[in-house]
């Protein structure tokens, strides 16, 4: 079972700019709240508790104003501060510490993902002992992603990060799971030409060794990016018109904590004084 989790939230968020000048993307709001509760609830989803932020220097004071330690969710977190944005794999560099000999799952922090069976996925995904695994969703416009080429439903044949000629229309989703070799792997690779490592050439170590799997989400859910500022207002459009029209909140990280019993109703009134008068308190009142 993978028991651990890091959140990338680092990056300079340059695509949307201005908005990003003096806060983290993060932390931006995704309809009624903060993106970062997105990513978070997923690995909630999966049963994660002990979970690592990746964020840039100086903004510690920000995130723990909103997420101290996790004790209010019944889980650990804890952060690390990155100088510069390396490249994705540089999540396990600096989380050597937390990682140690255990397999972890990385979720990117602009990430979202929505979806009826997407919890069963997921905790069939953290059951990995050996290799990588990565989901993959299909997309329209592959050449923004790095994409894979499949042979069978779980046998990758090739990947590729942002193709700029077609090569398949499998998009690899920002949600990963690792074993243990995944901090050797990372130490080893060498910067593309955009001067970064890059996911794909870590992904292509396990391709090697014949340890790369994959899992779907389906045309039923949603993956959706929250790279531009556009792509911003279509996934707050796509959470205002799933919780109106329903009544639930998507990735409401209090709610998820309580369905898994990590927390109490003590915890979530503590909550709701800590949010005070808004309307996830109101939600979050409906709970207990
Ligand atoms: C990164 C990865 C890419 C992946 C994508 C998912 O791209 O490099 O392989 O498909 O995240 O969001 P980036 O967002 O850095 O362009």
């Amino acid at each position: 079972m993978i028991k651990k989790g890091i959140i990338l939230a680092g990056g300079h968020g340059t695509r949307m700019s201005p908005l990003t000048k003096a806060v983290n993307k993060q932390l931006l709001p995704i309809y009624d709240k903060p993106l970062i509760y997105y990513p978070l609830s997923i690995l909630m989803l999966a049963k994660i508790k002990d979970i690592l932020i990746i964020i840039n220097k100086g903004q510690l004071n920000q995130y723990k104003k909103l997420l101290p330690n996790g004790d209010n969710l019944g889980i650990k977190i804890t952060y690390k501060e990155q100088s510069y944005p390396k490249g994705l794999p540089d999540a396990f560099i600096l989380g050597d510490n937390f990682i140690g000999k255990n397999n972890v799952a990385l979720i990117l922090g602009d990430n979202f993902f929505y979806g009826q069976s997407l919890s069963k996925t997921l905790l069939n995904c953290v059951k990995l002992k050996n290799g990588a695994k990565v989901l993959l969703h299909k997309v329209s416009k592959p050449e923004l992603y790095g994409v894979a080429k499949i042979k069978s439903k779980n046998k990758i044949i090739s990947i590729k990060e942002k193709p700029k000629k077609y090569f398949s229309d499998l998009a690899i989703t920002g949600l990963y799971f690792f074993d243990k070799d995944v901090v050797k792997f990372s130490k080893q690779l060498k910067p593309s030409k955009r001067g970064e490592l890059e996911i794909t050439d870590l992904l292509n170590k396990y391709k090697k060794k014949h340890k790369l799997y994959a899992d779907y989400i389906g045309r039923g859910g949603a993956w959706l990016d929250t790279g531009s500022i556009e792509d911003f207002y279509k996934t707050s459009a796509f959470v205002s018109a799933i919780e109106n029209r329903q009544g639930f909140k998507i990735s409401c990280i209090e709610e998820i904590a309580l369905n898994n019993k990590w927390i109490g109703s003590k915890n979530i009134k503590s909550a709701i004084k800590f949010y005070g008068k808004c309307q996830y308190s109101e939600y979050l009142k409906k709970l207990i």
